[in-house]
């Protein structure tokens, strides 16, 4: 695969997690564990890849109005990986970047998931963007707010830069696993060109091999960006 047909960032809507688990006769609990190891292995495998960004969408700000023994659950795994599992990830020159509203979330949790991103290496050759209470909604709002109280008119990169995404390229390919056919929410003004790939497997059953399917595919697409 030549490289230039390597996405620079890719972003996965990571779903089926419940149904992962169901079929299982397991709680769905036990789905988001087995969810959070298929990620950890993606983001390694995306790096070696040569993917520069790669954008998890991890808690959309609709999910928060799910019941709280699943939210707790959630929480303690974002515990988990940001004092355990994050290191490996600084250890192979990575860095974390959070986007999206912490302020609605468990002080404690907030908390480490700033110092996810402080820790980071500075000269990281690859970042795990994590998409926490994102929602594209609340983020576009939030950003023509801040642009009307700057008082000026903005063009598209100046809008851009006010988005959580500021510094973060556009994503070039979006995948969704789970079988659903939509963005929930999800980079709705960065993905205007994304390529999107849609797969019916469930997220903890996401490998490194299907990553691979999805940039062959996307290998393939011809990006015209409206020209001829
Ligand atoms: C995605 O899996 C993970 C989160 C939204 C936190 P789901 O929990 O939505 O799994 P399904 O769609 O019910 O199978
Ligand atoms: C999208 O999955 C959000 C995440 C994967 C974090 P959902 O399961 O919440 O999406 P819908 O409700 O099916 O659209
Ligand atoms: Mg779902």
């Amino acid at each position: 695969m030549e490289d230039k047909n390597i996405p620079l960032h890719v972003g996965i809507i990571m779903d089926g997690n419940g149904r992962w688990a169901k079929k299982r006769l397991m709680p769905r609990s036990f789905g988001h564990k087995s969810g959070m190891n298929a990620m950890i292995e993606l983001a390694e495998h995306a790096q070696k890849c040569g993917v520069k960004y790669l954008t998890v969408y991890t808690l959309s700000t609709e999910n928060l109005s799910r019941p709280q023994d699943e939210l707790d659950g959630l929480f303690n795994l974002f515990r988990k990986y940001f004092t355990v599992n994050v290191k490996k990830l600084y250890e192979n020159n990575a860095r974390v970047r959070i986007i999206g509203d912490l302020s609605a979330l468990p002080a404690d949790v907030a908390e480490l998931l700033k110092k996810g991103e402080d820790n980071s290496p500075a000269d990281a050759e690859f970042t795990l963007v994590f998409a926490i209470n994102y929602g594209s909604r609340t983020e576009i709002v939030n950003a023509v707010n801040r642009a009307v109280e700057q008082g000026k008119k903005l063009d598209e990169k100046g809008f851009a830069s006010l988005l959580y995404t500021g510094d973060i390229p556009d994503p070039d390919l979006i995948i969704r696993t789970g079988g659903e056919l939509r963005l929930s929410n999800f980079l709705m003004y960065q993905s205007a060109y994304a390529e999107l790939y849609f797969t019916d497997v469930l997220f903890p059953d996401f490998s490194g091999k299907e990553f691979d399917k999805a940039l062959k595919d996307y290998a393939a697409r011809e990006r015209r960006f409206g020209k001829v």
